[in-house]
C-alpha cells in the first residue's frame, strides 16, 4: 500500500473508527533503532516501516545504509529519498544507541535527539544488564496507547508490578505538539511484589510518583516511576516500527541506583511482563485490518489516551499536507528532569 491509500483511509469520515495504528507513519525523526553495542564490523539488518537499514562499523565509526555493504556500489541506484539518494542514512550514536534519521536527510539534525536524562550522552557504562530486547505484535502507536493506559497494567501485571490497591491515585497529563507527560501519584499503594522479592523493601505500603514522557514521532516513552520507601527505576522503551503489525523495543531499565540482585535482575522482569502486553496487542493490532470487526476497543474514559490520538492525527495531517516542521512548542532536546521529577 503506498502513502496516498494510507492517507485515503485515513482521513475517512468516522474518526475513531479510522484509528488504524498501523498506518501511521511519521517522519523527520531519529529512531534509536539498536543499541550501540550491538553493533559491530559485521552488519547488522534493522528494518523501520519496513524499509532496511543496515548498520555496521568501519574504523570504529558506525555506518547506517539502505543496503549491505557489499552491495552498496551495486544497488546504489535504487536508493531512496530517505538517504537522498547516497545509500547511507544520517546517523548518530547517544544514550548507548545508533539513532537512524527517518525523513529527508537535509532536515537532520543532532538536536532533534530526544533527551535523556537520567542516561549518559555518550553511552559509557550503561551495564549491558539493563539492556533488554522486547518484540510486539502491533504497530508502535498502539502499544504507546497501552503504555499510556494505566488502566492495564493494575490487572495486567499484578503479579509483578502490583495490583491497584492505594488511598489515593490521581493522574494528570500534559502535552505539546510533539509530546505528552503523564503524571500519575499514587499514595500508600500496595508495594510491587518485585520489591518486596528482591527489592529489599520492607513496608507494606509505598507511595510512588510515576512520569511518562511520550515523543510522538518517534514513540520514544521515558519513564521516570520513583518509589518511596524505595528508588526511581528510570528507563526508556523505544517503540521503533518496524512494521503494521511489528515493533522492536530496545528497552533500557537503568537501575543502576537500585540495590542489588533487583538491579540486574528488574530489567528481565520484561520478559514476563512482554507475552502479558502481547496477548492483549497482538489480537487487537489484527482487529484494525479486519473490516468485520469491532476494530477499537480502547476507553472513551482514557483521557490521556483520547489527547495521545489526537495529537498523533495532527502530526499525521500536518505531514500529510507537507509540513515536517518542529513546532516553537517542541524542542525534543529540552531539559525534561524536572518534568519527570527526578530525584537529585
Ligand atoms: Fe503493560
Amino acid at each position: 500500500m503506498n502513502m496516498d491509500d494510507k492517507a485515503a483511509r485515513f482521513a475517512a469520515p468516522d474518526a475513531k473508527r479510522d484509528w488504524i495504528p498501523g498506518n501511521i507513519d511519521l517522519r523527520d525523526t531519529w529512531f534509536p533503532v539498536a543499541y550501540s553495542a550491538d553493533v559491530g564490523n559485521r552488519p547488522l539488518r534493522r528494518i523501520v516501516h519496513a524499509q532496511d537499514v543496515y548498520l555496521w562499523r568501519e574504523l570504529g565509526r558506525v555506518r547506517a545504509a539502505e543496503f549491505r555493504p557489499d552491495l552498496l556500489e551495486s544497488r546504489r541506484a535504487g536508493a531512496t529519498a530517505f538517504t537522498g539518494g547516497s545509500c547511507y542514512y544520517r546517523v548518530h550514536e547517544r544514550y548507548g544507541y545508533v539513532w537512524v534519521w527517518y525523513g529527508n536527510p537535509d532536515n537532520a539534525h543532532a538536536d532533534l535527539i530526544p533527551l535523556i536524562p537520567f542516561l549518559p550522552a555518550d553511552g559509557a557504562g550503561i551495564p549491558r544488564y539493563t539492556q533488554r530486547s522486547v518484540r510486539f505484535d502491533a504497530a508502535s502507536p498502539l502499544s504507546v496507547e497501552n503504555l499510556i493506559d494505566l488502566t492495564h497494567a493494575d490487572f495486567l501485571h499484578a503479579n509483578t508490578i502490583g495490583d491497584g490497591q492505594s488511598e489515593r491515585d490521581v493522574v494528570e497529563f500534559s502535552s505539546t505538539s510533539e509530546t505528552l507527560t503523564r503524571t500519575r501519584i499514587v499514595t500508600r499503594k500496595s508495594v510491587a511484589p518485585v520489591m518486596r522479592w528482591i527489592g529489599g523493601v520492607r513496608a507494606q505500603y509505598q507511595d510512588l510518583r510515576a512520569v511518562l514522557h511520550v515523543h510522538l514521532r518517534n514513540n520514544l516513552c521515558i519513564s521516570y516511576p520513583s518509589f518511596t520507601p524505595g528508588y526511581a527505576i528510570p528507563n526508556v522503551q523505544p517503540f521503533v516500527p518496524v512494521g503494521k503489525h511489528r515493533s522492536r523495543v530496545d528497552q533500557t531499565n537503568y537501575t543502576v541506583h537500585a540495590p542489588a540482585p533487583f538491579r540486574w535482575l528488574m530489567p528481565r522482569i520484561s520478559y514476563v511482563i512482554q507475552p502479558q502486553d502481547n496477548s492483549v496487542l497482538r489480537p487487537q493490532n489484527a482487529r484494525y485490518f479486519d473490516p468485520g470487526q469491532r476494530r477499537d476497543l480502547s476507553s472513551r474514559f482514557d483521557a490521556p489516551g483520547n489527547r495521545y490520538r489526537v495529537l498523533m492525527t495532527r502530526l499525521a495531517e500536518r505531514q500529510r499536507a507537507g509540513d515536517f516542521g518542529y513546532g516553537a512548542d517542541a524542542d525534543p532536546a529540552q531539559d525534561i528532569s524536572a518534568i519527570l521529577g527526578m530525584r537529585p
